[in-house]
């Protein structure tokens, strides 16, 4: 790209080619209206059903996106793996793991449920573990943890993010469910007596607002080893990213994981505010926004783009034609 020109300034023909495949991919399932819009936290209900988004951000900075993409909304679930890649930074692996596993539970995100033989959650993707690795990264006072994950987040976003305070007020009004595993959790010494300050942090982290080009930039920070691709800056230790990645394709979809993971292939995390994204390491972040669920919690038209992306750019990790798999060519 000739020096001086902003990013996206200057299309070569395979990138014009993503756009066209991003925009094809957009009006194949405009006009999807399945599912419907999460109401369990009443200020969801609020969301416009018809909103969808796409965004592709390549580790070299390129980004690509189709309809409404820069509508916001709240992370909710897709907040879990960067949380727990601020545990693991702030606590260590060895540490971190005394307070959460790293096994797929096949049950469904708000299961009220412990492994049996440790007693501890059984990952950081459900909402048992999700709330013990926030437990982790509180502070006390807490509005200086919830600060230092914003801090974080908007660091991989590359724009400085913000709480929504109706929907947190929302989710810390109605979560009784999440209430009830953090108290079980507290029973089994798997986290601390500042049972209150460990929920505020968990629903304060899943009522920040996004972008679904803001879920593209912090996915492809992942992809490009912890770097933001935009800003160059060095957002997460990238030792630890092997880790969330790992239990990102193992548990991110939950009871949907196998299955997803059999047909896209890629580590990724959904979100009830109908967010989802993806990481192809090493090359991009993908990340949809259409706020109508399935019913284990997922967007519907978010499953349907990242399949059919998937398929169409050769995204699954054990394909052949992965971008990533070229150097198979040098082998043979
Ligand atoms: O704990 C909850 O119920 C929400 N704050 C987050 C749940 C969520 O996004 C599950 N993901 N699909």
């Amino acid at each position: 790209m000739p020096a001086g020109l902003p990013p996206n300034a200057v299309r070569t023909a395979y990138e014009r080619e993503i756009e066209e495949i991003i925009h094809g991919v957009y009006q194949k399932y405009s006009d999807v209206n399945e599912g419907s819009v999460a109401t369990y936290i009443p200020e969801l209900g609020k969301a416009n059903p018809r909103h969808f988004g796409i965004c592709l951000a390549t580790v070299d900075g390129q980004v690509f996106h189709a309809g409404d993409w820069d509508e916001e909304f709240t992370i909710q679930s897709m907040c879990k793996p960067f949380a727990f890649q601020m545990a693991l930074e702030q606590c260590g692996a060895e540490e971190t793991l005394k307070h959460v596993g790293v096994e797929p539970s096949g049950d469904a995100f708000n299961s009220i449920e412990l492994d049996p033989k440790t007693t501890r959650p059984f990952n950081p993707m459900i909402n048992a573990g999700a709330i013990a690795v926030a437990s982790l990264i509180k502070q006390l006072p807490v509005e200086a943890g919830v600060q230092a994950f914003v801090d974080k987040m908007s660091q991989a976003a590359g724009r400085r993010l913000r709480i929504d305070y109706d929907v947190l007020q929302s989710e810390t009004l109605t979560g009784h469910r999440n209430r009830a595993i953090a108290y079980l959790m507290r029973n089994f010494g798997i986290i601390d007596d500042h049972v209150n300050e460990s929920l505020h942090q968990y629903f304060a982290q899943c009522s920040m607002l996004v972008t679904c080009r803001d879920m593209a930039i912090m996915a492809a920070t992942l992809a490009n080893m912890g770097k933001n691709p935009l800003t160059g800056e060095q957002v997460f230790d990238f030792q630890y990213i092997k880790y969330i990645l790992t239990v990102m394709f193992t548990c991110g979809l939950y009871d949907y994981a196998g299955g997803w993971a059999y047909e896209v292939g890629l580590p990724a995390k959904s979100g009830v505010g109908g967010g989802i994204f993806g990481v192809v390491n090493r090359q991009l972040g993908v990340s949809v926004y259409s706020p109508k669920l399935d019913a284990q919690g997922n967007s519907v038209r978010g499953i349907l783009v990242c399949k059919e992306l998937a398929s169409q750019l050769g995204l699954h990790a054990f394909e052949f034609t992965n971008v990533g798999s070229n150097f198979l060519q040098w082998l043979l």
